[in-house]
């Protein structure tokens, strides 16, 4: 479908100039955002602009004037409250790196509160009973969203669907090419209209951030119609199976140290007694990368790939770290 998308370059801004591009999209979203709670959106680049835009819609539909999210939210929030000219606060984390609730303002009803349901250093979840407490409530759901759609997992976003707005990426857990990731709006009529802008050659109007963009809907479709909801939460529990794997064997290592196992596929650690940059130097490339807390390093896995070999990883991590043990 990717190269399908190349040979036609279809830009969905016109209904005309891709009819079907545009049904495909409608369709992905209108399957997804069900999951989510959700009654529709719209297909973005990535979930840095999916945030943009949910903040967008905050801004003019619930008139707020600050973001407030936790300093383990992503970067892209913060760009994202920059870029809206609202005010940003950080507030604090417990030792899981989750929101820490006692650490909220007492009064949000001039704020979006954003809450990130895998957090990217240690795949942490927001308490999700916060939804509802601010004029406006956005999850960022950009890593462990697409954990909906499996029944094993799926208590993880339980309460999602009393939010405003979910952002998802595609391109991480439901297997995409990039760019290709979903903003989801619980009342997408308003936030449309709050969204969009009209133009003397546009027949429809357009909504949100971009203006061409490309056909990465029609890719998503063909995924859900190849693998269906079970060959996609299956592929999800097949990574979670390797993450659970991967921090037992790190819990039971003696060279080793584990992080809080933020529950969504992302495994922290570090040798316990020697610099993680020169162990990180004898890790096979792409393996793992580098993650401050608390101003520590850590390095972290993200288990992304449900075809990764655990024998050779675990083998490769044993090895390393008995020898930096030693
Ligand atoms: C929690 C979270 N939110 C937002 C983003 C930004 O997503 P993107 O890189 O698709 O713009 C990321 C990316 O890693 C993320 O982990």
């Amino acid at each position: 479908m990717a190269l399908w998308n190349a040979r036609l370059n279809q830009n969905l801004l016109h209904p005309a100039t891709a009819p079907f591009a545009r049904e495909a999209e409608a369709r992905v979203v209108g399957w997804l955002a069900p999951w989510f709670g959700m009654d529709g959106g719209h297909m973005t680049p990535g979930s840095s602009v999916a945030n943009l835009t949910a903040l967008w819609a905050a801004r003019d539909l619930r008139g707020v004037k600050r973001v407030v999210a936790s300093s383990a939210a992503h970067l892209s929030v913060k760009k994202a409250a920059r870029i809206l000219g609202l005010d940003y606060v950080e507030v604090g984390v417990d030792e899981r790196q989750r929101l820490d609730l006692a650490t909220l303002p007492p009064d949000l009803s001039d704020a979006c509160l954003v809450l990130t349901v895998g957090t990217t250093a240690v795949g942490a979840v927001d308490p999700l009973e916060a939804c509802g407490l601010a004029a406006w409530t956005h999850i960022d759901a950009a890593w462990a969203g697409p954990l909906v759609l499996s029944d094993r997992h799926c208590s993880v976003l339980s309460g999602i669907g009393r939010a405003d707005s979910v952002a998802v990426s595609a391109h991480k857990w439901l297997f995409q090419p990039k760019e290709s990731a979903l903003v989801f709006f619980a009342d997408t009529g308003a936030a449309n209209t709050a969204l969009s802008f009209g133009g003397a050659y546009l027949a429809a109007p357009n909504i949100g951030v971009q203006g061409s963009h490309g056909a990465a809907g029609t890719v998503l479709l063909a995924t859900l119609l190849a693998w269906g909801r079970e060959g996609l939460a299956e592929r999800i529990e097949r990574c979670m199976d390797n993450a659970a794997r991967l921090q037992t064997f790190i819990a039971a290592h003696p060279d080793l140290e584990g992080f809080a196992d933020g529950g969504t596929g992302v495994i922290v650690f570090r040798p316990r007694s020697h610099p993680v940059d020169a162990f990180r130097e004898g890790l096979p490339r792409g393996l793992a990368s580098l993650a401050i807390l608390d101003g520590e390093a850590w390095l972290r896995c993200v288990c992304a790939n449900p075809n990764a070999d655990m024998d050779k990883i675990t083998q490769t991590l044993d090895a390393l770290a008995r020898r930096h043990g030693a």
